[in-house]
């Protein structure tokens, strides 16, 4: 595996799971409290973000995630 591996998820939040920091736009990390794995809300529909708290679910958030060129 790679030192961190970043997944999107099919209908859902991105997987960022490994050897990582999560800023915020001042540079201040978030406190992960152990977390290796994170999941970051790509819906907009989260109350907490950047994690995601499940609200795509119930939001019908659709997108296959499939990779392409960018
Ligand atoms: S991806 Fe889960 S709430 Fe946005």
């Amino acid at each position: 595996m790679a030192a961190t591996e970043i997944t999107i998820l099919s209908n859902g939040p991105v997987q960022v799971e490994g050897d990582f920091e999560l800023r915020d736009p001042n540079g201040k990390t978030f406190e992960l409290g152990g977390k290796t794995t994170v999941y970051l809300c790509r819906s907009g529909l989260s109350q907490n973000k950047p994690r995601c708290d499940g609200a795509h679910q119930k939001g019908g958030f659709t997108d296959d995630g499939a990779a392409r060129s960018l």
